[in-house]
């Protein structure tokens, strides 16, 4: 399967931080945003990757991620001239998906837990589209999905003043091949971006919308605001200074899923100066 990370937007309620610089390339602790969608895209096995980013902003993330080798991923990378919605991704990404099955995460979304890597390495092949859930406090800010007794989805609605369920769409989704013709059928909101909840919505018409609820000891974050920011990097130094161990490390990915030998890894390491990262790698 391919992948997509979102990395474009507006950052607009990051303001004045986004003024100068992608919300995707900002820290979250110890690396820089985009680090962590791209992991959780390799921890579902996925090697070929698209980066879509602003016109502004794609060098910056070219000298960042390089073509994705120190990883033992293919990325290539594609323009959104303008923030003109989520689902747009399928459209600008058309050749690089070329009618196969596709996963899109969003670039400041953060998932991490036990077993996040086999809940995403479902082997079944995608039959329409499959969205992951999470239980939140504050529903209204997401697509929120309403269940029938059974578990299956009975409708989703893009930031409701009433919501149904607190259960929020993800910002991490997997669809079939028709994904770029639904997308391109779609006419913009009133906020004139082409939602994603559009694109749900058409899936769970035809009955092929699968929603898988996030385990429990799963963590989703966005930080997309001040303070989901700076919690998310306070999330992250926690866990890593408590167990030694990184989160949304790429080449530690990479190596442990087999794609960089050993001698490959401790070339990456050198190229770090004298970093604690480095001191990881090693
Ligand atoms: P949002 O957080 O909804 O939008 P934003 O990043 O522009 O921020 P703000 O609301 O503060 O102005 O976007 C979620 C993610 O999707 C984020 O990683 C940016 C990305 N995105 C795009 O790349 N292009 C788009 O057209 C939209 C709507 C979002």
């Amino acid at each position: 399967m391919k992948g997509i990370v979102l990395a474009g937007g507006t950052g607009s309620r990051l303001w004045p931080i986004t003024f100068g610089l992608s919300k995707q390339l900002l820290p979250v602790y110890d690396k820089p945003m985009i680090f962590y969608p791209i992991s959780t895209l390799m921890l579902a096995g996925i090697r070929e990757i698209l980066i879509i980013t602003t016109p502004e902003d794609q060098y910056s993330f070219k000298k960042l991620l390089g073509d994705g080798s120190n990883y033992g991923i293919e990325l290539s990378f594609e323009i959104q001239e303008h923030p003109k919605g989520i689902a747009e991704a399928f459209i600008i990404g058309e050749k690089f998906i070329n009618k196969e099955p596709v996963a899109l995460i969003l670039g400041d979304n953060i998932f991490y837990g036990v077993g996040l890597g086999r809940q995403l390495q479902n082997t079944e092949p995608i039959l329409g589209a499959r969205v992951f859930a999470a239980k939140v406090s504050d529903p209204q800010r997401y697509g929120v999905i309403e269940l029938d007794p059974h578990g299956n989805p009975r409708s989703i609605e893009e930031k409701p003043s009433h919501p149904k369920s607190n259960l929020a769409v993800t910002g991490l989704y997997f669809y079939d091949s028709e994904v770029t013709d639904i997308a391109k059928s779609l006419k913009p909101s009133s906020r004139d971006e082409l939602e994603i909840t559009g694109v749900n919505q058409e899936y769970l018409k035809s009955e092929q919308l699968q929603v898988n609820i996030m385990e429990r000891g799963t963590v989703w974050l966005d930080t997309g605001t001040v303070d989901s920011l700076h919690a998310a990097g306070t999330y992250v130094k926690v866990i890593e200074d408590r167990q030694g161990m990184k989160i949304g490390c790429l080449e530690e990915i990479a190596w442990r899923n087999g794609w960089v030998t050993d001698s490959q890894l401790k070339e990456r390491a050198s190229q770090y100066g004298s970093s604690p990262y480095k001191e990881y790698l090693l």
